[in-house]
């Protein structure tokens, strides 16, 4: 992987011993991912951090922290205020962002550029899924410089490569998921339950619903559900699960088993020809499957 904004040697790369995702809203969402992608692919330890917590904090950031920014306008008052507080404290800041030129861009040591175009609307869509490519091309980067094989690299690179016709083909489920939203319109709580790398989508999910539809929705890890909102769930209460075919499948089986048993409605995103969660659940959106750390990119979109 190379990119054209990172200009850091390998060896300096390869020397920070943690990095800390700093960003807001949407772009925190595949700041998680981010973290899930780099822990577990590229053996990086990674903290992702509410910018607007992190600017207040005496946070643990030294010159071996690589501090990243992630955010699409490049302007978010928090997200440079994060990045500057990292910096007085040693840290080398790299920023991930859309709009070239931007505050963020101009003063982070280094950066990648998302050139996603830009966002006409309010609502992060189009730059929460660069986002998350661009993570993942960096997480491969990252890999490479320590313990990663070439093949895994291989077929992970692969996988984007079928991303854009896969997302046609979720785009394709238009009217299907309109008749969907026509069904639910007048509900006025959701919760958005998803493991793993769909966490992250779960609460990108509910942030989506309460921004564009006003509608009420809590996203939680799907295990989490057990510990408190269970009390809410009943037939009022739907609840949208993620639940592709990755490594975490089948607990979120025993999730929406859960969920079922209190007379909830499921609406379940499910990976094509699934039948164990479609049996369950009262309305399946069929997505086609990818790898596991790319399943985020359809599932949101
Ligand atoms: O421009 P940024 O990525 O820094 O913006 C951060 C958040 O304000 C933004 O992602 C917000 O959550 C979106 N409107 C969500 O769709």
């Amino acid at each position: 992987v190379k990119f054209g904004g990172l200009n850091m040697e390998d060896e300096q790369l390869a020397s920070f011993n943690r990095i800390v995702i700093t960003a807001c809203g949407t772009s925190w969402h595949s700041g998680l991912i981010g973290e899930y992608m780099l822990e577990e692919i590229a053996r990086v330890p990674v903290d992702v951090e509410y910018a607007s917590e992190f600017r207040y904090r005496n946070p643990c950031v030294d010159e071996k922290t690589l501090v990243l920014a992630i955010s699409q306008s490049g302007e978010t008052a928090d997200t440079l205020a994060a990045m500057r507080e990292g910096k007085r404290r040693g840290a080398t800041v790299m920023g991930l962002v859309n709009a070239v030129g931007s505050t963020i861009a101009r003063e982070s040591d280094f950066g990648i550029y998302l050139h996603a175009g830009p966002e006409i609307g309010v609502a992060s869509t189009k730059a929460f899924t660069s986002q998350v490519c661009a993570l993942t091309l960096f997480t491969i980067l990252m890999a490479r410089l320590r313990t990663m094989s070439i093949l895994q690299g291989r077929e992970i690179l692969h996988a984007m490569t079928q991303l854009p016709d896969q997302i046609e083909q979720v785009l394709e489920l238009n009217d299907a998921i309109r008749e969907l939203a026509r069904t639910y319109k007048d509900t006025a709580n959701f919760l958005y339950l998803g493991r793993g790398a769909n966490f992250p989508s779960a609460l990108e999910g509910a942030l989506k619903l309460k921004e564009i539809s006003y509608i009420h929705a809590e996203g939680y890890p799907a295990a989490e559900m057990k510990h408190g909102p269970i009390a809410l769930i009943d037939q009022n209460m739907p609840v949208v699960v993620v639940a592709t075919r990755d490594s975490v499948y089948s607990k979120v089986l025993s999730n929406v088993e859960e969920v079922k048993a209190r007379r909830a409605r499921v609406l379940a995103t499910v990976n094509d020809g699934d039948s164990d969660v479609a049996r369950l659940a009262d309305h399946v959106i069929e997505v086609p499957e990818t790898d596991d750390m790319l399943t985020p990119i359809l599932s949101v979109v």
